[in-house]
C-alpha cells in the first residue's frame, strides 16, 4: 500500500514527546476519548482561551463573561431537549460488537476504471469526471474515519480476494485486484434506507449490523447520598444552557442594553459512540460559547456578522484561508432548536471537519425555560415600550479543536544547518507568537566564562513579563531543536561577543535569521516581534 498521509502520526508523537498530549491515565491504559494537556500543551491551550476571551468580550463593550456550573438541575435538561433528544443513531455490530454512528458511515462505491492513473486529485469529483466510471449497486460500507488499512481489510472482505491493494492518488483512492482496477468513490453519509438497500456490513469485519438505535450522549451522574431516580443529575454536554438559565440575572445586576452577549468558557461531556481523530471527539472537553441576544428583526444581520467575525478569528491566529470553509447547514442536518446554522470547517489531515457552529437558535432557548421554569425572561425596551423574548446568535466553538487545527497547522518539516553548517531534517511547530506555549528561550553558547550568570540575568528579566525557557545543557543545535519542536519563536544566545560588547544573537524559529540586539534592548524586542 502507499504511505499514507502519516502527519496525524507525527504530530501525535511529537506531542507526546514535548509534552503537548498525553493519554489520559495512560500509566493504566489510558480512557477512549480523555486526554491530557501536559506542559507545554496546557499553555498553549491558555493561550487559546486568553486570545478569544480577550477578542469576543475585554475588547468589546457589548459582551460579558460567566462560569456557571458544570451540574446543573436536571430540570434545565429536559427544558432544553437534550433529555429527549439528544441522541445519536447507533448501530452494532453483531460479530465484533462495535458501535458506530450510523451517519458516521459511508457507502463506498466500487467504480471500475481501465488502470491506476500516474497523477494526483485534488478531489473525487475531479477523478470521477476524468474516468466517468461506471458503479450502480457495487458497495461496501466504510466508517468516516477508517484508516488506509481498515479500507484495504473491508475491500478484500468484499472482493473476496487477499491480493486487492490499494494506491492513494492525492484526494483520491485508487484499487487493484488482479488485473482489475478501481476507484473508491466514498457516498456519505449513509442513511438507513441505503444500509438496508445495499445489505451493508460492519465495516471492521463483514458482520451482521442491528437496526439504527437512539443513544443519548449525556452522562448520567447523582446528586447526593442515594442513587434513585429523584438524584439523577448529567454533565453538562454544552456551556449554552448555564448562559441561558442566567440571562435574567445577568439582564438584572448588569443594566445591559441590547443587543449584547454573554460568553463562556468551560468543559463539557459528551458520551461519545467512537471518540476518534486523536482529540477531534472527544468525550470530555472544552467549549468557548458565546449567546448573544438581540431583537428578532436584528437576528440575521448578526448572525451574519458572527459568521465572519469567528472566521476571521482563525485566520489572524495563523489558520490558511484556503484551509477553512464555511459550511450551511442542509434544512435535515439543522438541530431542533435552529432555523440557520453554518460550521466553520477545517482541512485537518483526516478530512474536512467542524471547528465551530454559529447558529441563529432563535428564541427557542429562552421561551423553553421561560415556560418550563414558570419564570418571566422576556426584555422591555424603555424607548419602544416593546417586551418580548430576544434571539439569540450562537458561536459555539470547541477548545480542544482549535488547539489540534493549530497544531496541524504548525507542524513543519524543512532543512536547517547544524553545529557544523551541514543542512539536517528539522520538524518545527509554526505557532503564531501569540500562541506559542513559550515565547522566548535563553541559552549561553557554552557553559563558562560567565555566559551562563548573563544569560540567566536575562532570562530572570523576560520571566517576569512572558514564559520564557533557560536551557545550558547540550549542543546549541540541539538546543534550538527542541525549541523548534515546541513552537518557540526565538531563541537568545549569549556567546563569546556578548561579554564584549553587551548584545546576544535572536534567532527567528521560522526564517532562522539571526540579529544581534544589545541585552537592554531585548525585552523591545521581543515585545515588537510578539505583539504583546
Ligand atoms: N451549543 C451548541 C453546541 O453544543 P455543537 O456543534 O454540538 O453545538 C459546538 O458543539 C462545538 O463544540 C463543535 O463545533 C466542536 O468544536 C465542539 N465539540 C462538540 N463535540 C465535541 C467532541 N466530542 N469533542 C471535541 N469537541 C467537540
Amino acid at each position: 500500500m502507499d504511505k499514507p498521509n502519516d502527519l496525524m502520526e507525527k504530530l501525535v508523537s511529537l506531542c507526546k514527546r514535548r509534552g503537548f498530549i498525553f493519554q489520559s491515565s495512560e500509566i493504566y491504559g489510558g480512557l477512549n476519548g480523555c486526554w491530557d494537556y501536559g506542559p507545554l500543551g496546557v499553555e498553549l491551550k491558555r493561550n487559546v482561551k486568553n486570545l478569544w476571551w480577550q477578542n469576543v468580550v475585554t475588547s468589546r463593550d457589548d459582551m460579558v463573561g460567566l462560569d456557571a456550573a458544570v451540574i446543573m438541575n436536571p430540570k434545565v435538561w429536559e427544558a432544553s431537549g437534550h433529555v429527549g433528544g439528544f441522541a445519536d443513531p447507533m448501530v452494532t455490530c453483531k460479530n465484533c460488537k462495535k458501535h458506530m454512528r450510523e451517519d458516521h458511515l459511508d457507502l463506498c462505491a466500487l467504480c471500475t476504471v481501465p488502470s491506476i492513473p500516474e497523477t494526483d486529485f485534488d478531489s473525487e469529483a475531479e477523478a470521477l469526471d476524468r474516468f466517468e466510471p461506471n458503479f450502480q449497486q457495487d458497495v461496501f460500507l466504510l466508517h468516516q474515519s477508517s484508516s488506509l488499512e481498515e479500507i484495504q481489510s473491508a475491500l478484500r472482505r468484499h472482493l473476496g480476494s487477499k491480493r486487492a491493494k490499494l494506491t492513494v492518488r492525492g484526494a483520491v483512492i485508487f484499487a487493484k485486484d488482479g488485473n482489475k482496477s478501481y476507484l473508491l468513490e466514498r457516498k456519505y453519509p449513509a442513511k438507513k434506507s441505503e444500509l438496508l438497500e445495499f445489505n451493508a456490513r460492519c465495516p471492521y469485519c463483514g458482520g451482521e449490523l442491528t437496526e439504527p438505535r437512539k443513544f443519548n450522549l449525556m452522562f448520567r451522574t447523582h446528586c447526593g447520598a442515594m442513587e434513585d431516580s429523584s438524584s439523577v443529575a448529567y454533565l453538562r454536554p454544552e456551556t449554552a444552557q448555564g448562559i441561558f438559565v442566567n440571562f435574567k440575572n445577568i439582564l438584572d445586576t448588569q443594566r445591559l442594553k441590547l443587543p449584547f452577549g454573554i460568553a463562556q468558557i468551560g468543559k463539557a461531556f459528551r458520551n461519545e459512540i467512537n471518540p476518534r481523530n486523536y482529540t477531534f471527539r472527544s468525550r470530555e472537553f472544552e467549549m468557548m460559547e458565546i449567546e448573544f441576544f438581540c431583537h428578532p428583526s436584528q437576528a440575521d444581520q448578526w448572525y451574519q456578522y458572527w459568521r465572519k467575525a469567528r472566521l476571521d478569528w482563525y485566520v489572524n491566529l495563523g489558520l490558511r484561508s484556503d484551509r477553512l470553509r464555511l459550511r450551511d447547514h442542509e434544512d435535515n442536518e439543522l438541530a431542533h432548536y435552529a432555523v440557520s446554522c453554518a460550521d466553520i470547517e477545517y482541512a485537518f489531515p483526516f478530512g474536512v471537519s467542524e471547528l465551530e457552529g454559529v447558529a441563529n437558535r432563535t428564541d427557542f432557548d429562552l421561551k423553553q425555560h421561560q415556560e418550563c421554569a414558570g419564570k418571566d425572561l422576556t426584555y422591555y425596551d424603555d424607548q419602544t415600550k416593546e417586551r418580548f423574548l430576544p434571539y439569540v446568535i450562537e458561536p459555539s466553538a470547541g477548545v480542544d479543536r482549535s488547539v489540534l487545527a493549530f497544531l496541524c497547522e504548525a507542524y513543519t518539516e524543512d532543512e536547517a544547518p547544524d553545529d557544523k553548517g551541514n543542512p539536517q531534517k528539522r520538524v518545527l511547530m509554526k505557532l503564531h507568537p501569540k500562541l506559542a506555549p513559550i515565547k522566548a528561550a535563553v541559552f549561553p553558547l557554552v557553559k563558562k566564562d560567565t555566559m551562563p550568570e548573563v544569560a540567566h540575568r536575562i532570562y530572570d528579566d523576560l520571566k517576569k513579563r512572558w514564559n520564557v525557557f533557560y536551557d545550558e545543557k547540550g549542543a546549541i543545535g540541539r538546543r534550538y531543536r527542541r525549541q523548534d519542536e515546541a513552537g518557540t519563536p526565538f531563541c537568545i544566545t549569549v556567546d563569546g561577543q556578548t561579554l564584549q560588547d553587551q548584545t546576544a544573537t535572536i534567532r527567528d524559529r521560522d526564517s532562522l535569521k539571526q540579529d544581534r540586539v544589545a541585552i537592554d534592548k531585548i525585552t523591545n524586542y521581543l515585545s515588537e516581534h510578539l505583539g504583546n
